[in-house]
């Protein structure tokens, strides 16, 4: 639960102070836009890429109104808070390719935020950020197919910095903030370069450095590794333990019938079972 009093007047989103966060290593073709409000971030990046090149282009939000989390799930998103980023990014090679591609930006994120803030950020396959347990962030990539060649993706983050405790109360799970673990709450600017940073890491280098180069960083953060799980795949239920991803990104899950590979799907943690 949050611990630090929020302030009344936070400090507005700025792309001169965000672009500085992030340093020498800003690309070139990089693009950074911050809306007041927005009914999603990727929402309107899925829109605007009929339209225009939306590859390499960031966009942020300080409010958005209708806010997508994973499986149909709505994001909460107050105003002037937290962080919801969204990155187009065009690829132009088969979709098989993108295997892993968000639990390899969950990756990336967690080790940014760690080295910058000292944070220990644990993963929750697939795509959740976690922090003491409780869920800080996530992760939904949206694919529209690229009216040039290949695909673009539209990478959204959404991560709690300083959650409004008033505007808490339609998160159906357990969450937590960044500012309940820090002395007081980060700069919402520096979050975002961080998070930036750690996208641009991952897409440019992922044709080379696709996730089976990232799974050992998954593997030490991985929240579900040895605890007994369910797992909801297309109207069945896997139970067993998790024993670890594979270099797809897949959940290894050892039931009483064997290992079996999950590709997509929801997992949850059976409490009080020890791991
Ligand atoms: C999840 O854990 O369910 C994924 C949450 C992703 C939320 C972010 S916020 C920025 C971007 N815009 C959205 O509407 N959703 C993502």
């Amino acid at each position: 639960m949050p611990s630090i009093p929020q302030s009344t007047s936070p400090r507005t989103l700025q792309v001169a102070r965000i672009l500085d966060a992030v340093g020498g290593d800003v690309p070139k073709g990089l693009r950074l836009e911050i809306e007041p409000q927005l009914d999603s971030t990727n929402e309107t990046l899925k829109r605007r890429s009929s339209t225009e090149d939306i590859h390499w282009l960031a966009l942020l939000a300080e409010q958005q109104t209708a806010g997508r989390g994973r499986l149909g799930r709505s994001w909460i998103s107050p105003p002037g808070s937290n962080l919801y980023l969204s990155l187009g990014w065009r690829f132009n090679y088969d979709v098989s390719g993108l295997a892993g591609l968000s639990l390899a930006v969950g990756c990336a994120v967690a080790e940014q935020l760690e080295s910058s803030f000292g944070v220990h950020m644990m993963l929750k396959w697939p795509n959740d950020l976690y922090l003491d347990s409780r869920k800080c962030g996530g992760v939904l990539i949206d694919l529209v197919p690229s009216p040039t060649d290949g695909w673009v993706a539209i990478i959204g983050i959404g991560l709690n910095v300083a959650m409004p405790m008033e505007d808490s109360h339609g998160i159906d799970q357990p969450w937590t903030d960044l500012a309940s673990h820090l002395p007081a709450a980060p700069s919402r600017d520096a979050v975002a370069a961080d998070v930036l940073a750690a996208l641009v890491r991952v897409l440019s280098g992922w044709q080379a450095h696709p996730f089976s180069a990232w799974q050992a960083c998954w593997q030490r953060r991985d929240f579900l590794k040895g605890h007994e799980v369910t797992v909801q795949q297309a109207g069945n239920t896997i139970r067993g333990r998790a024993t670890g991803v594979d270099g797809t990104g897949a959940l290894s899950i050892e039931t009483d019938l064997g290992t079996v590979s999950v590709h997509a799907g929801e997992a949850s943690m059976l409490r009080g079972v020890a791991p």
